[in-house]
């Protein structure tokens, strides 16, 4: 039987499946028979890339025919060429080239199905424009996971985007095994690596163990990082956590009120996952009640906000837009400077320190392993002054604003349910069970694993490292297949982006059931459902394989502290807010749907999170 619902498709249907090819889908079942499903899919592409091919081309030549006869040059006859030809000409000139690297990037993911979209999503013009129903934004694979789920339309856990303006061609996935070929089995062939120009932002203070991609780089930047996150270094967190506890409560005034509305959870989780990165991590005198400031005129915390939100500004604007007259270009450049002096100056104070061998207590914190590596001589293991700054600006912003995003996302949610508050409180009682002061220390943390688990939920709904970006860096194939089934071989070209997407693996029912609840209890250690984990991973919000995040347990120790210490003393509630003209109440469900949304800053977070805490008696 022939594909029929296929070849009577007219001009404007082709047109339209430029766009979006989801309505192949749709006609599965009349061309399955034929073709056999995702293969005919594929097949049917190549034939509309074909035809779509001839047919630019024959239109723009017919357009420069037609504009040359009009102006009536250029010609034999030697006359001068208009502007207008000119312009006609290069206008065909650029389109046939974008019709070829179109092609070019459909046949790079073999005609995998796919969005077929003006700028891939993640560049530079898929983040500047505005979100459409035709530029999907940087996190649609939040915005449409239940109405327009890419993953859903094109019946595929992999599936391509193709950009036909700007940006590399490019393959989503939300399937673990895909994910273990490109993260792990790929990052130790060579076959993928992080792609060269999606790490702009975290490389723009200097090389890091972040965001070089080449593997030699790479090793020697995690063979300096590495040392730092020990049990040393925990137990660093974890007292720091604690301190930062008890003066956010002197400071905020909280000791003396019952009850506390708080418009942002994130203004306070924000100010306390910097302070812990800066004391815990790099030795510097950061306090609740007094913000460090460089100058005096703004504080680091300040500079830190300033630099999150005009960071695209700083990865894209060439040096002269740094010079022009206008007051906020002022202030970024005013913000950088700081922030790069700042850190200067402490660097140098710590080398002289370290010369002078009087900082014995921070002698193994990560600012100290630093500089020291920056005194080795010339070698394996030597950081030039670049890479030290660049170093202690990744680990700042890879250490803060996630853990910040993730405890902002955990609060959230468990305002909305309170016996696991509860159940996370009973835990609490019963391991400082007899002690004097109930003080938890350092040696618990094993045996808080609710807040743990609360914790690892929150970090699975809102999973602040949204993306994995891997390159291709040679010619090679996927299997598409899941285990038990008949291999998919899927040929990926050199230079084409494989993007794990975080939000697809952690909302993929195969992996968590009920994807949309809040079930902490999933990460209990004992729990049956653990098997279904996302391929038996740990968590996959911290990445797996070589690559995996250096500063998981430095973020959960820190979470499990703060979380245990404030859910002893006050509950958690919504803060709903009222309707002016009404006067009614939102309710918890319309506080869910408002608030507990994914936002884009350098990293994934919720929205700002409005609480009401309330002192337990
Ligand atoms: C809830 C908090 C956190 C989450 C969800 C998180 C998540 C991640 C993810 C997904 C990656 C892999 C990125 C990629 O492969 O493209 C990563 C890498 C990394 N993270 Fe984290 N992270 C968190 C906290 C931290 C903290 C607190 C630190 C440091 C103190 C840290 C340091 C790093 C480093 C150094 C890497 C790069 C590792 C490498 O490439 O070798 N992270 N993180």
């Amino acid at each position: 039987m022939r594909c029929d619902a296929f070849n009577s498709r007219n001009e404007s249907e082709d047109t339209l499946m430029l766009l979006d090819v989801s309505a192949f889908p749709s006609q599965r079942s009349d061309c399955e028979t034929w073709c056999h499903g995702r293969s005919c899919r594929r097949q049917q592409l190549r034939v509309v890339a074909m035809i779509f091919q001839a047919k630019i081309i024959s239109t723009v030549l017919a357009q420069f025919e037609a504009s040359s006869a009009v102006y009536c040059i250029p010609n034999s006859s030697g006359m001068n060429p208009s502007w207008t030809t000119a312009t006609t000409a290069l206008v065909a000139a650029v389109t046939i080239s974008k019709v070829f690297k179109f092609i070019s990037g459909l046949k790079a993911v073999d005609y995998l199905p796919g969005l077929w979209v003006p700028f891939q999503p993640l560049s530079l013009l898929g983040v500047l424009v505005p979100e459409r129903s035709w530029n999907p934004g940087v996190i649609f694979v939040w915005t449409w996971r239940h109405t327009r789920n890419i993953y859903r339309r094109f019946d595929s856990d992999t599936v391509s985007v193709v950009p036909f303006f700007s940006g590399a061609p490019s393959i989503y996935t939300r399937s673990m095994d895909v994910t273990k070929q490109v993260v792990t089995v790929g990052h130790k062939t060579g076959a993928f690596g992080k792609a060269d120009d999606m790490g702009r932002l975290f490389l723009f203070w200097g090389p890091n163990v972040v965001a070089v991609t080449s593997q030699d780089q790479w090793r020697k930047h995690r063979r300096v990082t590495g040392p730092a996150f020990n049990k040393d270094t925990y137990q660093l967190v974890w007292n720091a956590t604690h301190k930062a506890y008890s003066e956010m409560i002197d400071c905020e005034g909280w000791g003396e009120k019952g009850t506390i509305d708080i418009r942002r959870i994130q203004s306070l989780t924000i100010k306390f996952t910097l302070i812990i990165m800066a004391t815990a991590g790099f030795g510097l005198p950061f306090s609740w009640g007094e913000p460090p400031s460089h100058d005096g005129r703004m504080t680091i915390q300040q500079c830190l906000e300033i630099i999150t939100l005009r960071n695209t500004f700083a990865i894209a604007a060439p040096r002269w837009a740094w010079k022009l007259p206008l007051p906020w270009v002022r202030q970024t450049r005013e913000v950088f400077d700081t922030m790069r002096a700042f850190m200067n100056s402490h660097v140098q104070a710590r080398r002289e320190a370290i010369d002078s061998s009087a900082d014995d207590d921070t002698s193994k914190d990560i600012l100290s392993l630093f500089v020291r590596a920056s005194e080795h001589d010339e070698g394996k293991l030597h950081l030039d002054n670049k890479e030290l700054i660049g170093n202690v600006f990744a680990l700042l912003f890879a250490g803060h604003e996630t853990t910040s995003h993730s405890l902002a996302a955990t609060l959230g949610f468990l305002s909305l349910h309170p016996f696991i508050q509860d159940e996370i409180v009973e835990q609490v009682h019963e391991v400082t069970k007899g002690r004097e002061n109930g003080e938890i220390t350092f040696d618990d943390y094993s045996k808080l694993d609710k807040a743990l688990a609360a914790f690892y939920e929150g970090v699975r709904m809102f999973p602040s490292g949204v993306y994995l970006i891997r390159e291709a860096k040679q010619d090679t194939v996927l299997n598409l297949s899941s285990i038990g089934e008949e291999p998919k071989m899927l040929p990926v070209k050199k230079g084409t982006h494989v993007i794990v997407d975080m939000i697809g693996v952690h909302y993929n029912p195969e992996y968590f059931p009920d994807p949309e609840e809040f079930k902490p209890a999933r990460w209990y250690a004992n729990s049956t459902s653990n098997a279904y984990i996302a391929g038996g991973e740990d968590h996959t919000g911290f990445s797996v394989g070589p690559r995996s995040c250096l500063g998981k347990k430095f973020a959960t120790t820190e979470a499990v502290c703060f979380l245990v210490l404030l859910l002893r003393d006050w509950r958690v509630e919504p803060l709903l807010s009222v309707n002016v003209s009404t006067g009614e109440k939102e309710t918890k469900e319309e506080w869910r749907k408002r608030v507990m949304q994914a936002k884009m800053t350098i990293t994934l977070g919720v929205r700002d999170v409005p609480l009401t805490f309330t002192k337990r008696v």
